[in-house]
């Protein structure tokens, strides 16, 4: 199977996915899973957490305000977004954008960890606490547990079945939103992306 077969098969699979408990949120209002977009190829996936409204409503990833913002720092790097790959740790809206659910993440969590194997990036760049946290202890990295305020802009180096990965934990965009003085340092930490990717 080549890496569009076993995505689409993916696709598939959370489209059906009728045992997750976001499931009848998303069919009564006629939401799309939001699987992820981009570059099958991308040597660097961003991750973040659950879809917002924007993203239930279109079926795309990072479609609203917090997608501008991640737009912009893709661009201070040179980066647009049909170089990269986008997606999320839990694939379907929570009701009202609350955090998603332990038992939600464990079940939506190995479809990330399947996206990661098949495209096979050289960085994975986590938006946020929730994908951080679950990808270090996934990928069983000894900085789990640890914050986003300790860990941002740093580089953890990680071992998997198909080679050595970068994790790279980043703010997620909205933070922007909510605290300004943020986003010099998400500049700063996208930098450090940018580096990471011409080495
Ligand atoms: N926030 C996320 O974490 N993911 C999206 O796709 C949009 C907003």
């Amino acid at each position: 199977m080549n890496k569009d077969e076993a995505l689409k098969q993916i696709r598939d699979e959370v489209w059906s996915l009728a045992e997750s408990p976001l499931y009848e949120y998303r069919t009564e209002n006629k939401y799309y899973p939001v699987l992820g977009e981009g570059s099958h190829d991308a040597s660097v996936l961003f991750v973040g957490e659950a879809p917002g409204e924007n993203e239930a409503k279109t079926g795309r990833p990072f479609a609203g305000a917090a997608g501008r913002v991640l737009n912009e720092l893709l661009s201070t790097i040179k980066l647009a977004r049909e170089d990269v790959y986008i997606g999320n740790l839990v694939k379907d809206r929570p009701p009202g954008n609350r955090d998603p659910l332990p038992a939600e993440i464990e079940l939506y969590g190995p479809f990330l960890l399947r996206q990661i194997e098949i495209i096979q990036p050289k960085v994975v760049a986590t938006l946020g606490r929730y994908s951080l946290q679950y990808l270090l202890d996934k990928l069983g990295s000894w900085q789990v547990g640890q914050t986003i305020g300790q860990l941002h802009g740093k580089a953890i180096k990680v071992n998997t079945q198909f080679g050595g990965l970068v994790v790279l934990p980043l703010y997620h965009p909205a933070a922007a939103l909510y605290n300004p003085s943020l986003r010099k340092i998400m500049e700063a930490d996208f930098t450090v992306l940018s580096a990471i990717l011409r080495k």
